[in-house]
């Protein structure tokens, strides 16, 4: 199948592109801590430049330090930027891709942790997700901010990029003036649409006069900011029709603000149906008279890329973390590979919670992201490779040693690959998991994997038949020492995901993580009554924040009852016993679940070193961890052969 609308040329202002195809805007924190550009970060943009997508947006670069929101975010704050933004316009110029850059200031959705300084906003009014009260600026801030605008996107301009994209979505600063949710000022540029919207017009205006009429110039906005007070579609449409006259050249939506973030439509989790915004894209476009609109969020497959375009919902689409997860996605396309893509499947795990935990930004299902140079290196001679089991990180380091060209055989005890990602999918709302499985799985397979099924590995005395044997055997269930815990009424979660029918009547889950949540999501989804005993003080903080969410709201839902910084005791046959603050008491259970944590299994790996010249331990039975650990760790092991 063809997808004629999805590579039909489009433009933007005087900017051409080969296709419709946009990378948006994502922070990756991968740049200098000077805001610098990185020969790591330029591997990667080159890396998704070749993969055929017509249109690369640089992440959020802040035009003034104090705008900063990432320690290694992209800056565009001084003319020091200029030749490292340079190599970034090369590297896409050299594949017909266009690039250019969103910038942006953080204003109140950043911390003096981040900049040093007090962070500034429109009002003295802290976001309720970073919590310090911002420096209201004055008027002749602001027209300084104003012009910081103007030089960014002359440096933009000097570094030979295409474009430029101003973010007012998200709740940053040009945000935060458009929206009475972050802007209570009395003077004009508070209180009224057009007072809100003159902080946004300035900059543009500002910025035009700097780059001309012909330099595209495009704005990002949040088509609803899901909060009190926020913006909201109808006043969104107006803004839209204003920056048009204005002279903004495109519009690209978005939704949500960080107060708004766990709601799971800015970055949408697994939970989320695919195209969750593509609504308020074409709302946005109904407003405007002929500026292209740009849709975006999990935006995953070729066909709804192509119907948004066909019906006219927008006229660009923009795939983010699809793009991370398989950079070729364009071209496998377009040439009909469908079959090979190496889907994103939402799990937010490698990038967004990731970067907002501080980190780097990886993909998990694709370690090469953010590695493109290590993944690149030509491999040597080939070698044999012995992988021992067959969940996540077994099979991902299957799949990159074979496609390394190494002969590599599998052994998988159960009659089925996917370990731990088979039981994880089984919950409700996590149906990604089984997408990488059988992503996992297609790969191996076409990769020639020697996969030996239902094959407890136990190592003959071959010395050094293998260069490299993989040990990724997983962990166990942990089980404490709790009276009553080897009853037969007493089960470990991955028991039961296994064989729901084990689970009976009134259920009490022990252990309240992230894992213990999902296992009772899905035995009160199948009508039990369950209730969750969690030690400390917090239900579920090991899910992704917009994950932990929409899993509580389902859960409350359920009628899940939870019972925090509370022990169990023991175990009886009907009951257990459980101790908190108030004291000892017996709630009903006919099935007890455990959910307490898991443990490496780590044998073997001294009769491997027989065997082995090199013998790797990854994933869980090295430590446990989660999915996007256990892939990367199992993908590292193999590039090191
Ligand atoms: C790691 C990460 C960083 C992001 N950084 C930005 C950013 O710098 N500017 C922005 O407007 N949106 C940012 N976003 C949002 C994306 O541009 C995009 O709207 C979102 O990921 C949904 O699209 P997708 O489902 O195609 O990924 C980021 C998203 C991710 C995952
Ligand atoms: S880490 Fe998960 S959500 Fe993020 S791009 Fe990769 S697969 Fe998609």
């Amino acid at each position: 199948m063809s997808y004629p609308h999805v590579f039909a040329p489009g433009r933007i202002g005087k900017m051409r592109t080969k296709n419709r195809l946009v990378m948006p805007p994502m922070v990756r924190n991968y740049a200098s801590l000077d805001g610098s550009v990185t020969s790591r970060y330029l591997d990667h943009i080159e890396r998704v430049a070749r993969g055929g997508v017509g249109t690369i947006i640089l992440e959020a670069s802040y035009v003034a330090p104090e705008g900063k929101g990432f320690l290694n975010e992209l800056g565009v704050h001084s003319d020091a930027m200029i030749p490292g933004l340079k190599k970034f316009a090369t590297a896409a110029h050299q594949y017909g891709a266009r690039i250019g850059i969103q910038l942006y200031h953080a204003g109140r959705q950043t911390s003096s942790k981040t900049t040093g300084v007090q962070p500034v906003a429109p009002s003295p009014v802290a976001d309720p997700t970073v919590n310090e009260v911002p420096h209201e600026l004055t008027e002749d801030e602001i027209g300084r901010l104003v012009r910081s605008y103007a030089a960014g996107a002359r440096r933009a301009k000097a570094a030979g990029l295409d474009f430029v994209e101003l973010h007012g979505a998200h709740g940053y600063l040009i945000g935060q003036f458009l929206s009475r949710f972050s802007n209570a000022r009395r003077d004009g540029y508070g209180g009224s649409l057009a007072n809100r919207t003159r902080f946004g017009l300035e900059v543009i205006a500002a910025v035009r006069a700097e780059v001309g009429r012909d330099f595209p110039v495009t704005m990002r906005l949040s088509g609803d900011e899901l909060v009190p007070d926020g913006l909201m579609l109808k006043e969104v449409q107006t803004i839209a029709k204003r920056f048009e006259d204005a002279g903004i050249d495109a519009l690209h939506v978005s939704a949500g603000n960080y107060a708004s973030y766990a709601q799971g439509l800015m970055i949408p989790p697994m939970a989320i149906p695919d195209g969750p915004l593509v609504p308020l894209a074409a709302g946005v476009k109904k407003a405007v008279k002929k500026i292209p609109v740009i849709a975006v969020a999990k935006i995953r497959t070729p066909e709804m890329a192509e119907n948004i375009l066909k019906r006219g919902q927008a006229d660009f689409v923009a795939i983010g973390r699809t793009l991370l997860a398989d950079p070729e996605w364009p071209n496998k396309v377009k040439r009909g590979k469908l079959g090979e893509i190496s889907r994103c499947v939402a799990c937010n795990q490698g990038c967004i919670s990731r970067l907002f935990a501080g980190q780097d930004v990886w993909c998990t299902v694709n370690p090469e992201n953010g590695r493109e140079r290590a993944f690149a290196k030509r491999r040597g001679a080939k070698k044999r490779v012995l992988v021992i089991g067959g969940g996540a990180a077994g099979l991902s380091a299957a799949r990159v040693a074979a496609s390394r060209g190494h002969q590599v055989v599998l052994h998988e005890q159960e009659a089925r690959l996917g370990g731990q990602l088979r039981l994880a999918a089984v919950a409700p709302f996590r149906k990604g998991w089984t997408e990488l499985r059988e992503d996992l799985v297609r790969d191996v397979v076409r990769l020639g994997v020697d996969v030996r099924l239902k094959s407890r590995f136990e190592p003959a005395d071959e010395k050094g038949k293998y260069d490299l044997a993989v040990l990724a055997i997983g962990s166990s269930a942990v089980k404490p020492k709790i009276p009553g815990i080897e009853g037969s009424n007493v089960f470990n979660s991955r028991e039961v995901l296994k064989r729901q029918a084990l689970a009976k009547g009134r259920i009490v889950v022990l252990g309240g993580g992230c894992a213990g949540a999902q296992t009772a999501e899905f035995l009160a989804a199948k009508k039990h009554k369950v209730t969750v005993v969690e030690m400390t003080a917090n239900f579920a903080t090991d899910a992704p924040t917009d994950e932990r969410f929409l899993l509580l709201g389902r859960l409350a839902k359920l009628g899940v009852v939870t019972m925090l910084e509370t022990k169990a005791t023991a175990i009886g046959s009907g009951s257990i016993e459980v101790e908190n603050a108030s004291g000892k008491k017996r709630i009903l259970a006919d099935t007890v679940v455990l959910c307490l944590g898991s443990r490496p299994n780590d044998g073997l790996v001294s009769r491997l070193r027989k065997i082995a010249k090199r013998v790797s331990v990854v994933g869980d039975a090295a430590k446990v961890g989660r999915v996007t650990d256990a892939v990367l760790d199992g993908a590292l092991a193999a590039l090191s052969v």
